[in-house]
C-alpha cells in the first residue's frame, strides 16, 4: 500500500506535504505533485498537511480518483524529486475549489 496524490493538487501545489515526508518521495510536475510508491513508507503524515485534502491511502481512494495510483507511480519515474516546500501555484486559492481539474493536466 502507498499514499497517492489526486486531482485536488492540480494547479494548487501547496507543497506543505513535502516538508513532512521523512523519505522525500514526492516528485513534481508542472501542475501537481505525485508520490513514488516505491519510496513511500506509508506513514500518513502528509495527509493532514494538504490544505485541499488531495492525498489518500491507496485503499481509500474514491472511485473517481483510483486511476491516480497508476499515474503517481508512472510520473514519479519521469518527474524530478522535490525536497523542500515552495510557494503555491499562482491562483492556488481560486483553483482549490474547482472540480474536474484533470482536463488541465499536461500529459
Ligand atoms: Fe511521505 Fe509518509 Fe506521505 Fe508516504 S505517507 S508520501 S512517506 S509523508
Ligand atoms: Fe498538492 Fe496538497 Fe501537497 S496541494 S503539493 S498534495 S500539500
Amino acid at each position: 500500500m502507498t499514499y497517492v496524490v489526486t486531482e485536488s493538487c492540480i494547479k494548487c501545489m501547496y507543497t506543505d506535504c513535502v516538508d513532512v515526508c521523512p523519505v522525500n518521495c514526492f516528485h513534481v510536475g508542472q501542475e501537481m505533485l505525485v508520490i513514488d510508491p516505491d519510496e513511500c513508507i506509508d506513514c500518513g503524515q502528509c495527509v493532514v498537511e494538504c490544505p485541499v485534502s488531495a492525498i489518500f491511502e491507496e485503499g481509500d481512494l474514491p472511485e473517481r480518483q483510483r486511476h491516480f495510483a497508476l499515474f503517481n507511480a508512472q510520473q514519479a519515474k519521469q518527474w524530478p524529486p522535490i525536497m523542500e516546500r515552495r510557494e503555491p501555484s499562482l491562483d492556488a486559492e481560486k483553483w482549490a475549489s474547482v472540480c474536474g481539474k484533470e482536463q488541465f493536466l499536461a500529459k
